[in-house]
């Protein structure tokens, strides 16, 4: 039995730093609506029921609630983020795997990793995954939301028509150690952003690899062009445009230094303002149940069962208007399963009552292959030393404190490239993606040894350049594995990476190009890159093979579970209603019927955004 392939061993754990969570659990604000018992709440009954204060969730939550004679209730599993150390630093991102934020969860084992099973990292707290991602601020290319527009028949989703909701959520702000790093200054400082609540920057403390990155992609842009062929590595200022292709600064959400979560830049400000929204931490919804006064012949859905326990009492909470499942693409097919929609056969087996026979729910279950390459340099200056010296680490937390400057200002990478794979690779195979304007994979650089099976060595530095096949053709499923425990049981999640050949040819071009790109003067000149580490230069197609199969986890975006289409098939309808009952939408990862081709979160708050006001929409609100 291989160990699970886990993130605590990837990327920097820095070991010295306690998680800190907030001592006192129940907390008491001026205006506190925050509340930790069941029993404590003022009333039994909503107008809008959001069930996970995550990403989506928060969005609804705050604009939801603009309206002041709707009663909003969001029922959130997790801990208060408040005052949790890796939630705020940006450099701690990856020290909440397996803390209090974290669902602790692990994959079926996979078929095409010689069964290896890969952690699944959740965000178990307000904010959801948007508290202990990344950060990396993506939009990615038109072509994803055109797409979707065209999946579901419904304009509204096209890019044109998301712009003004792009406005709405973030806005640039400069880096705070040194705005001059910003690659030829741009033109335009505001980077394809509005004036939203979520502060986006770019490379707060920019690192020696950041500038090698970006050279290169120059230089060979520029050794192509004079070659006659259009481009395939290239530069980019803005990779937010619509145009995603390209390697540059990416954007981050973490202006001013700090992570900007959904729950930091949505959820507490709408908290500590408003008196017609609640919020319920450590409950989870267990499923939901249907109002049997109607005499629709549609099940309509109107209440929330929750619980704190496995075994614990339940409470009901139920919505006048609409429930809204944000819990991901976990947490909502789990649920929905639990309720009785779901596949058939499936739901019978589990000895679960059927409401509504929908075979879509848990399926189409798409994710992200990454595969590290790690490579021994020839400099001082990666972060390995730090994350080595809880001295160093110490210190570089004080200065972050201090001013939000420093090493501790920024997680694991600055710069990306988005790629094609060549013109007529596929031999005659569909393209994968979404559109000519949008990449086939990922190549993102970190100035230190991101493991994934091994630890950091005690001696040297080392670079990371982490593939990504950004468009799968592979679908895996979520299923329940027993109706007992309801959702303090793990699912069974079946990414079924490499199932579909095709990921497995884009995944050997991306090691390939970063070959390649490795090869370009910038590295050579002044022989930074020393080896790489477990695979020998000039490896053979069937040595890479090998490695990819010992070594690929997955970077922790699993989407489509509870996919939207026009199709009957699918299990929401544009305007996000699951298709079959009345009184529930979904608004959260799930509901995209393919992957974005990006790093998807700020492709959710776009989601979550224009859901909002299809809400509103459809409740007749303000
Ligand atoms: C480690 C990691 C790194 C990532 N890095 C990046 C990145 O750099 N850039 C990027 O763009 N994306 C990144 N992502 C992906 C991105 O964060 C997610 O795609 C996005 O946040 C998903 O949003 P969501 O609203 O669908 O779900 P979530 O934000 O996960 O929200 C779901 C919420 O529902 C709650 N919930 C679940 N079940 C229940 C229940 N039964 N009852 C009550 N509450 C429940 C959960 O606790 C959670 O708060 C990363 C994700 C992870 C985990
Ligand atoms: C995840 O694991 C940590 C460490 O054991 C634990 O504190 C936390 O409660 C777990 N999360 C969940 C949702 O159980
Ligand atoms: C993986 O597990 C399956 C089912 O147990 C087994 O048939 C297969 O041989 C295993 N593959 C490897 C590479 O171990
Ligand atoms: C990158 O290019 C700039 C401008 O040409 C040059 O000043 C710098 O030394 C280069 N850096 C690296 C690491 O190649
Ligand atoms: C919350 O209230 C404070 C004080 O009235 C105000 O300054 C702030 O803008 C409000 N925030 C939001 C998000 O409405
Ligand atoms: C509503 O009716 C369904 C189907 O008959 C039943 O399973 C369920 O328990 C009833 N719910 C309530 C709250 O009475
Ligand atoms: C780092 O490397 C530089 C150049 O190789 C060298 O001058 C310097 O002494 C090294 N610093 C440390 C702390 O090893
Ligand atoms: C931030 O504080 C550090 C010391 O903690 C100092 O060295 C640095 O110059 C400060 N930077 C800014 C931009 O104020
Ligand atoms: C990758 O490179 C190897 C060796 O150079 C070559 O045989 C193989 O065809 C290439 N694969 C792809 C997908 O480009």
């Amino acid at each position: 039995m291989r160990p699970c392939s886990s993130l605590s061993a990837a990327f920097q754990v820095v070991s010295a730093i306690a998680v800190i969570l907030s001592p006192v659990l129940s907390l008491v604000r001026a205006e506190s609506t925050l509340y930790t018992n069941p029993n404590d709440l003022p009333t039994k009954e909503y107008d809008f029921i959001i069930v996970g204060a995550g990403t989506a969730g928060n969005v609804l939550a705050a604009r939801l609630s603009e309206d002041p004679s709707k009663r909003v209730l969001v029922i959130e599993a997790g801990v208060d983020d408040t005052g949790v150390l890796p939630v705020q630093v940006p450099f701690l991102a990856f020290n909440n795997e397996g803390t209090p934020t974290d669902w602790n969860y692990t994959t079926v084992p996979q078929k095409e990793l010689n069964n290896r099973t890969i952690s699944v990292p959740r965000g178990f707290c307000l904010g959801g995954s948007s508290s202990i991602n990344l950060m990396i601020w993506t939009r990615g290319s038109s072509e994803i939301w055109d797409h979707y527009a065209q999946v579901t028949g419904d304009s509204g989703w096209s890019w044109n028509a998301l712009e003004k909701y792009w406005d709405k959520i973030s806005t640039f702000v400069p880096p705070t150690s040194n705005p001059s790093i910003l690659p030829p200054p741009p033109n335009d400082l505001t980077l394809s952003n509005g004036d939203g609540p979520v502060l986006v920057t770019r490379a707060n403390a920019p690192t020696e690899l950041d500038w090698r990155v970006i050279n290169t992609s120059m230089l060979i842009q520029q050794e192509e062009e004079s070659n006659g062929e259009s481009p395939r590595f290239k530069f980019t200022e803005d990779m937010n445009t619509g145009d995603s292709i390209g390697f540059g600064y990416h954007q981050s959400a973490s202006g001013k230094g700090e992570r900007r979560s959904s729950a930091a830049t949505y959820l507490h400000p709408a908290l500590n303002n408003r008196s017609n929204l609640d919020v319920l931490i450590h409950t989870r919804a267990m499923r939901l149940v249907q109002d049997n006064s109607t005499n629709d012949y549609i099940p309509v859905f109107n209440q929330v069962e929750v619980a704190q326990a496995v075994g614990g009492p339940r409470f009901t909470f139920r919505a006048k208007n609409e429930i809204i499942l944000s819990s991901g693409s976990i947490g909502t097919p789990q649920i929905l399963l639990l309720s009785g929609v779901g596949p058939k056969s499936e739901l019978e087996d589990m000895g679960i009552e059927v409401v509504v026979d929908k075979p879509g729910v848990g399926k189409n279950l798409r994710e992200h292959a990454m595969l590290v390459g790690i490579y021994n340099v020839n400099s001082n200056m990666t972060s390995d030393d730090l994350l080595r010296s809880p001295a160093l680490q110490q210190q570089a937390l004080e200065q972050w404190q201090n001013n939000r400057t420093g090493r501790f200002a920024d997680s694991a990478s600055n710069v990306l490239g988005f790629m094609r794979i060549p013109d007529g690779q596929l031999n005659g195979a569909q393209d994968p993606t979404s559109g000519p304007h949008t990449p086939h994979f990922e190549l993102l650089f970190a100035d230190n040894f991101v493991g994934v099976l091994d630890p950091l060595p005690e001696q040297g530095h080392f670079i990371t350049v982490v593939n990504v096949v950004l468009a799968p053709q592979s679908t895996g499923s979520l299923t329940l594995s027993t109706a007992e425990g309801g959702t303090f049981t793990q699912p069974l999640i079946d990414y079924s990476i490499y199932s579909d050949p095709v990921d497995v040819q884009v995944m050997l071009q991306a090691m390939n190009d970063t070959e390649t790109f490795l090869s370009s003067s910038p590295w050579t000149q002044d022989d930074f890159i020393i080896s790489q580490v477990g695979l020998g230069r000039k490896a053979t197609s069937e040595e890479k093979l090998a490695f990819m199969r010992d070594n690929t986890i997955t970077i922790f975006h699993p989407v489509g579970t509870a996919s939207m289409g026009s199709q009957e098939e699918s299990v929401v309808d544009p305007r996000l209603r699951v298709r079959g009952v009345k009184g529930i939408r979904v608004v959260d990862a799930s509901v995209f019927p393919t992957m974005p081709e990006c790093h998807p979160q700020a492709v959710v708050y776009t989601l979550a955004e224009r859901a909002a006001d299809i809400i509103k929409e459809d409740n007749e609100m303000l």
